[in-house]
């Protein structure tokens, strides 16, 4: 059973309250948050009060992709917000290795994640020390967009790679999930799902995370 990650960027920041207690009622693992500098990625979405406002209301662990240039500035306010999973990109970050360790030293997950045309092996000399390895199906900055089909294959080369290294890593999936691609991406070795607009635009989000989470 895949661990479901609901991507709250296609949610009605109308309604934070009514959204992330639906969450909190659902079978939902984690809060999956999208943080945009509208400089590593052609958007911005919300940054840390919004990150608060969510926070208070959340009662599952948070999941932050942090999709900035520099995301070592912000693992010291992410602990303070009581973050479960830092998610930084390797295109981001020229000394990963310290940023990795500088999450871990803050009692948080590390996360590394890979833009889609970044190959597995680029985490090699890393990957041990990783929770967990995020993999962009679609190029980040947006929800809503078409699931890039060869991360099916990159999936697998993944799931080898943590295997023969005897990390213990899981792999998780952003960008383009659905029932569909989901199935897919469980059967190639996924182990985390994020999902956004398939949730969100669902007629019942509920229902919608139950079906992913049966995947
Ligand atoms: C995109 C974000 C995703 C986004 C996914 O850059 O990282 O988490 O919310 O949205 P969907 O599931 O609609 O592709
Ligand atoms: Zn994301």
């Amino acid at each position: 059973m895949p661990l479901i990650s609901p991507s709250l960027l296609s949610m009605d920041f109308a309604h934070v309250e009514r959204d992330v207690v639906m969450l909190n009622n659902s079978q939902a693992d984690w809060l999956h948050l999208d943080i945009m500098d509208g400089v590593f990625v052609p958007n911005i979405s919300f940054g840390f009060p919004v990150v608060e406002a969510i926070a208070r209301y959340a009662r599952k662990p948070l999941d932050v992709h942090l999709m900035t240039i520099h995301p070592e500035k912000y693992v010291a306010e992410l602990q303070r917000l009581g973050a479960y999973v830092v998610n930084v990109h390797y295109e981001a970050c020229v000394h990963l290795h310290r940023t990795v360790h500088l999450i871990k030293d803050a009692g948080m997950q590390a996360a590394v994640t890979l833009n889609p045309h970044t190959p597995v092996n680029v985490l090699e000399d890393i990957v041990g020390d990783l929770y967990a390895v995020m993999l962009m199906s679609v190029n980040p900055g947006f929800g809503g967009q078409q699931f890039i089909p060869h991360t099916l294959e990159k999936t697998k080369r993944l799931k080898r790679l943590i295997q023969e290294s005897g990390s213990k890593a899981l792999i998780e999936i952003d960008g383009g999930v659905n029932r569909t691609t989901g199935r897919a991406l469980v059967d190639s070795g996924a182990d985390v799902l994020v999902a956004g607009s398939a949730v969100f635009r669902a007629p019942s989000p509920e229902e919608e995370i139950n079906a992913l989470k049966a995947l």
